[in-house]
């Protein structure tokens, strides 16, 4: 371990250290009291918010580490403004990062116990049960053994024997499971709660089957990550992870698991086709954290704007001239690009190529001049209510089609050229000065 972000509890005291974090000393109960302030916490600022008191458990728990694009940045050692191209350059060179494991020892301090001792947060009012919402699942593919990282929310049903968890089916992990399915076999998973950042980031990464996903994280930490025995399976796991899930998915057996808040802000059907986890081992490193996450909340969202964005960024600037920047963090479903407008059809080819990506739950492209913020909605609003005609600068693309399983009713693809014409252009009124002072020297 060489930087303060490549382990969870050192980055987060770090920021405790720079008084970056909110905590949140009195007990909270985890049912809904603990997702309620994080709710509103995230509200007014995007500071990590450590539980230090969490009824029914011994583990605090911290909460909105990835909420800001600064510390993502961070974590991959550039800025906000560098985070889509760093990101991208992270992906494409992974393969470069080899012997990139360290066998280290199983640590001194490492304590084991069952599900019931970890918290039991409750996040949204019908949700079917506590949930496990940061869980990284580590596994090989059965075939190759390439590892793979990725999320899957997991059903805390009250029992300390199995959990049932949802792995959506274009997911490597779904693939994983039926190809040791076809065997007979169950698949073996370690749940890392409390990944080391780089890990966590690694796994909202879609690499191709082929490619190794902890390969990323090491690239991503800057070259190796410590791997410490398991206590069950067959592989090794991340040594600075906080607690680990050893566990093993049944194969040819399904539950049920949800109705659960999702990531859009609605709770989702009970999901019949859910995999059962069948618990082998939970242990943790000393004074270990647990951490949470609400779905739907801008921490989610932010997440996975970093894959996304830079994954449509990359597209985009491969195919067109003058695409500076994307975000999809901005609002959900939406990517917002902005332009350098070199010809009057620009912002429609940029909307025609950020469809014919096929990007994933990506339903609404606004594309924006170069002078606004792209993070900020009401500059992009007003730059498409006072460029032009509105009626003449929003296209629908009604034959893409939804994602499988979904319900098309409430999908849908609209893009948005909220530029200005060339041939007609507006001059913004600005005062000297404004964006230079300091209010504080005037207004006490
Ligand atoms: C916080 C968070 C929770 C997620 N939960 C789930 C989940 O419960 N089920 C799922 O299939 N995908 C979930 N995802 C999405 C995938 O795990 C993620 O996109 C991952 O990249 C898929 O990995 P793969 O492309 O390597 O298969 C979640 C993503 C995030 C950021």
């Amino acid at each position: 371990m060489t930087r303060i972000t490549d382990d969870l509890r050192t980055y987060v005291s770090a920021l405790l250290e720079r008084g970056e974090v909110n905590v949140v000393e009195r007990e909270v109960d985890p049912r809904f009291e603990l997702a309620a302030v994080i709710s509103r916490s995230q509200k007014e600022s995007d500071r990590p918010i450590l539980f230090k008191n969490v009824r029914g458990s011994d583990f605090p728990v911290i909460a909105n580490v990835y909420g800001s694009l600064p510390r993502m940045a961070e974590i991959l050692g550039t800025d906000e403004a560098g985070l889509n191209t760093r990101w991208n350059e992270r992906l494409e060179t992974a393969a470069s990062c080899t012997d990139y494991s360290r066998e280290v020892p199983m640590p001194a301090d490492m304590q084991s116990g069952k599900i019931s001792d970890l918290p039991h947060i409750h996040y949204r009012e019908k949700d079917a049960a506590p949930y496990i919402t940061t869980g990284v699942f580590l596994a090989m593919d059965p075939e190759t053994g390439v590892p793979n990282l990725s999320f899957s929310r997991c059903m805390m049903a009250g029992d300390d024997l199995n959990m049932a968890c949802c792995i959506d089916a274009p997911h490597d992990l779904a693939k994983y499971q039926a190809k040791a399915e076809k065997r007979g076999e169950a698949l073996e998973v370690a749940i890392l709660i409390g990944a080391p950042p780089p890990v966590f980031l690694a796994a909202v990464a879609s690499l191709a089957p082929e490619e190794d996903e902890l390969q990323l994280a090491a690239h991503i930490a800057g070259g190796t990550i410590d791997m410490r025995p398991s206590r069950c399976l067959s592989f090794m796991i991340p040594a600075a992870t906080e607690i680990v899930i050893e566990a093993k998915i049944r194969p040819n057996e399904r539950t049920q698991d949800g109705p659960f808040g999702e990531y859009q802000g609605y709770y989702c059907d009970v999901n019949n086709g859910a995999y059962i986890l069948d618990i082998l081992d939970v242990s943790w490193r000393g004074d270990a954290f647990f951490e949470g996450l609400l779905c739907g909340s801008r921490e989610d969202l932010a997440l996975l704007a970093v894959s996304w964005g830079a994954r449509i960024e990359r597209g985009l600037k491969s195919a067109l001239p003058s695409v500076l920047d994307v975000t999809i963090s901005a609002a959900p479903n939406a990517c917002i690009v902005r332009i350098d407008k070199q010809y009057e059809d620009h912002a429609r080819d940029v909307i025609d190529a950020v469809f014919r990506s096929k990007p994933q739950y990506n339903r609404m492209c606004i594309v924006v001049d170069k002078d606004i913020d792209i993070q900020d909605l009401k500059q992009v609003w007003w730059s498409f209510l006072t460029r032009g005609a509105l009626d003449k600068r929003v296209y629908s693309y009604p034959d893409l089609g939804g994602l499988p399983g979904e319900n098309y009713e409430y999908t849908g693809y609209l893009g948005i050229d909220a530029t200005m014409s060339l041939s007609s252009p507006l001059e913004r009124a600005t005062t000297p000065g404004e964006n230079e002072i300091n209010l504080r020297d005037y207004v006490v």
